[in-house]
């Protein structure tokens, strides 16, 4: 047991307690949150399964059923997402379900149906694994990754309809639980194709990543690689980058194949040679290192989870969990948000991206709005991977 984590994790658990007060079923908002506090109301974005599984991961740490009970407030709220119903949708200012179905689903539904059993979470979690198998293109075996949306250019609109994304790797595990659950084995079969697609065409040969991969829609031949994110079309974003070491990781648990474990590693390989000189990792590694280059914290606890699962299957690595405990100290030391009440998030420091580009003045300004901000998912990720350091848990989302 070591102390650092035991009392980063008490801390982390008093302002989860505190939060559960203060956001009373709200949600924090994805974007444009302050350094160390939340902006709420942010329902109906793909950030909605972070808090309430956050709930959860406290709850499997502590077994505490206050917590359970906090997390169960937002059943209704999942139920009505997870229904996508159109008009509530615009009346309540939700994003229609997309490929995010699993950050939203199988961190609170999936998990709850895991930890208690409960028919109606599993009922959530088989619907939304069923609305992601519906974004499956036969031709180019991929999912889709996005949706279109009012304000899409036709161009986008177009590129939209064939286009993977990197941080899909981190829904299909939902796929992976449906599979297991019904026995089908059509969830299977979808999720190693598009996982197979993402390791053969958005890593590249030095195993840096694209953002996202098009495909074309009517033929589904490989057309390139683009960012949305990240600097540019041929950079890497830091996050996608930890999406995939995690991601590619995660589907090797599923499916025990090699592929994915090396790519995961290729990744990885990548990642750790690319890190700023203090450990940290910008918000894209191929932006001009000046003194504007946001950080991007979330990254960071995303891929130390991701390295801790890759030594879950290589257990005699200790270079690989020194490196994770080098990010998660680096974290803590450095990115920590204030306490109560300064502060309720966990990390300051975080890059929704892209930071800044080229661009109209109002562009930039937006892009500003973009960086130095906390993330619920990178604090949920911390909380994560310093749960794995500490073995506090008896079983985490991904264990089924
Ligand atoms: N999944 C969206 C993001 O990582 O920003």
């Amino acid at each position: 047991m070591d102390t650092v984590y035991e009392n980063a994790l008490r801390d982390m658990d008093m302002k989860i307690y505190r939060n559960c007060l203060l956001y009373n079923g709200d949600i924090p908002f994805a974007v444009g949150s302050l350094d160390g506090t939340y902006t709420l109301s942010g329902k109906g974005q793909w950030t909605d399964g972070f808090w309430p599984g956050l709930q959860l991961l406290a709850y499997a740490g502590l077994q505490d059923d206050l917590l359970l009970g906090e997390y169960e407030r937002y059943m209704p709220f999942l139920i009505e997402r997870v229904n996508n119903d159109p008009t509530v949708n615009k009346d309540r200012g939700y994003l229609s379900l997309d490929h995010d179905v699993g950050f939203i689903f199988h961190l609170t539904a999936v998990y709850h149906y895991v930890l208690t059993g409960s028919q109606s979470s599993r009922e959530i979690g088989l619907k939304a694994a069923e609305s992601l198998l519906g974004r499956f293109q036969e031709k180019g075996s991929y999912i889709r990754a996005w949706n279109n949306w009012e304000s899409d250019t036709p161009e986008f609109r177009q590129e939209k309809k064939g286009k993977a994304i990197i941080d899909s790797l981190m829904n299909v595990p939902l796929l992976f639980w449906a599979a297991k659950e019904t026995g089908e084995s059509r969830y299977r079969k979808s999720a190693e194709a598009h996982i197979r697609q993402l390791a053969t065409n958005i890593v590249r040969e030095d195993g840096s990543t694209y953002h996202s991969y098009n495909f074309n829609p009517d033929t589904g031949n490989p057309v390139g690689g683009r960012s949305v994110q990240g600097y540019s079309h041929a950079s890497t974003w830091s996050r996608g980058q930890a999406w995939a070491i995690y991601g590619f990781a995660l589907a090797y648990r599923y499916t025990g194949n090699e592929e994915f474990l090396q790519a995961s590693q290729r990744c990885l390989n990548y990642w750790k040679h690319s890190l700023l000189p203090e450990g940290d990792a910008p918000w894209d590694f191929a932006a001009p290192r000046n003194k504007w280059l946001p950080i991007d914290t979330s990254a960071m606890s995303i891929a130390s989870c991701g390295i801790l699962e890759l030594y879950l299957h290589a257990p005699d690595d200790r270079e690989l969990h020194e490196l994770a405990e080098r990010m998660i100290s680096r974290l803590l030391e450095a990115h920590r948000a204030p306490a109560f009440p300064a502060g309720n998030a966990f990390l300051l420091h975080g890059c929704v991206g892209p930071a800044y580009r080229e661009g109209s003045k109002e562009e930039k300004d937006r892009n500003y709005f973009y960086a130095n901000q906390s993330l619920i998912y990178g604090d949920y990720f911390l909380y994560e991977a310093i749960m794995r350091l500490q073995s506090r848990n008896t079983l985490l989302p991904w264990d089924f």
